[in-house]
């Protein structure tokens, strides 16, 4: 089934110069990117993403560090893959959530930590099921940026300007 994911390369990602070595990575999947950018992220972006972990102990640590307030680095770079299988051969190229726990040739196995704060650093985040994807692609990327649509989108007119929104 052709499917769409969200993946970020977080802020230690970026830090320690693991983006081209993780779009390599990538790159196994033979899925095609669909969307891409380089985004300062908003506490409230931060806050709507994680909204279903605010009541865990590690919610502040781990907002803070999609801000980048962990790594001196307030960027991340957001994309979407698209393909056959995409949520799944991404997730399983991510590796478990707990670098510890991640298979060592995953990403997060072998770039990931845990600080000693308990957050988990896995230098990566990637949609962890069909909903979730089709939640976080839309709270990250409008419609005129992705280039193949699977969800829905309508044309709008905002100040005498035709654009897309998510339907
Ligand atoms: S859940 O409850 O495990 O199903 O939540 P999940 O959707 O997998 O997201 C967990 C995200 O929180 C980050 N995180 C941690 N999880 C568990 N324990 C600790 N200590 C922790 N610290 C941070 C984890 O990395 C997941 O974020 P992403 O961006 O998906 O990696």
């Amino acid at each position: 089934m052709f499917q769409q994911t969200l993946v970020l390369i977080k802020p230690d990602g970026l830090k320690k110069s693991l983006t081209g070595n993780i779009l390599t990575r990538l790159s196994e999947t033979k899925l095609e990117i669909a969307a891409a950018k380089v985004v300062r992220v908003s506490r409230k972006l931060a806050e709507k993403h994680y909204a279903h972990l605010k009541d865990k102990p590690f919610f502040d640590g781990l907002v803070k560090y999609i801000l980048g307030e962990l790594h001196e680095r307030r960027k991340v770079l957001a994309m979407v893959y698209h393909g056959e299988d995409a949520i799944k051969k991404v997730k399983e190229l991510a590796g478990a959530t707990n670098p510890e726990e991640a298979e060592p040739t995953s990403i997060r196995g072998a770039y990931g930590r845990i600080t000693t704060g308990g957050v988990y650093e896995n230098v990566i985040h990637a949609s962890a099921n069909e909903k979730e994807a089709e939640r976080e692609i839309k709270m990250w990327f409008k419609p005129d940026e992705v280039i193949y649509h699977i969800y829905p989108a309508k044309e709008v007119v905002k100040n005498n300007i035709q654009e897309l929104e998510w339907a």
